[in-house]
């Protein structure tokens, strides 16, 4: 299968997709990743580090579909970060044309909330999500789900902002939301991970759960199906 990892803009995309990949890993999942963010830090991160759990290829191309989707192999979890949305929808759009489950980033702030649903430039993730529909062979869009990442603990924000999502905004006119109960707690050893060995508990304990929840909620194959 294929999880595309996405977000507006900087959100602390790269830091979940690699943190996901090891806690797959951990629950016994074969993993391979692809990077498709021109940064390319995922890619620099399993080169810089001697535990990180699976290959990453560099892959950001807007012909992701065409050129880097057949060559996978799906009796793996595959798993794609990609880039800024707002500024690489050309990659968003050809990830999204084949993922099998997309996990939108966002953090549970203003900014981060409004540059998800109404960007001052550039397209609505929503919206990418929606028209990928028409290029998808099962004329659907992939199921998707919203992680909130740098949860402050004691702050009412992350609450606040998965209802905005959930309802469609204070009215109900804007998109609507599955939001993810796991949130990503904001913590240093969380926002130095890239790029560094996942040896800390605070790296592994929230991305656990969040398999967990990914399990529970019927997204991820039954391991004795892929390992
Ligand atoms: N859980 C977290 N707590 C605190 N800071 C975080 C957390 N996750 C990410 N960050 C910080 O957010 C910034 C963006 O993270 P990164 O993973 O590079 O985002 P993206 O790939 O979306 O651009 C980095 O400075 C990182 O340290
Ligand atoms: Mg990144």
């Amino acid at each position: 299968m294929l999880i595309a990892s996405l977000k507006p803009r900087t959100m602390g995309g790269t830091t979940n997709t690699g943190l996901l990949a090891y806690a797959l890993a951990r629950a016994g999942y074969k993993v391979t990743c692809y990077d498709a963010d021109e940064s390319l830090q995922l890619a620099a991160w399993e080169r810089e580090v001697s535990d990180f759990p699976c290959k990453v290829h560099e892959s950001d191309t807007p012909a992701f579909a065409e050129a880097v989707y057949p060559s996978m192999d799906h009796n793996r979890i595959n798993l794609v970060d990609a880039g800024h949305a707002e500024n690489h929808p050309d990659i968003v759009d050809s990830v999204l044309e084949v993922a099998d489950l997309a996990i939108v980033t966002v953090s549970p702030t203003k900014p981060d909330y409004d540059r998800l649903t109404r960007p001052e430039r550039g397209t609505p993730l929503a919206k990418l999500i929606k028209r990928s529909a028409a290029l998808r062979d099962s004329g659907q869009p992939p199921a998707t789900v919203v992680l909130l990442n740098r949860c402050q603990a004691g702050s009412g924000s992350p609450a606040r902002f998965a209802s905005l999502l959930r309802d469609g905004g204070k009215d109900g006119t804007e998109p609507k939301w599955t939001v993810l109960t796991t949130r990503i707690p904001r913590r240093e050893g969380i926002a130095s991970a890239v790029g560094f060995p996942c040896d800390r508990p605070e790296r592994k304990a929230p991305y656990d759960t969040l398999v967990t929840e990914l399990t529970k909620l019927g997204h991820l194959p039954g391991l004795e199906r892929i390992s």
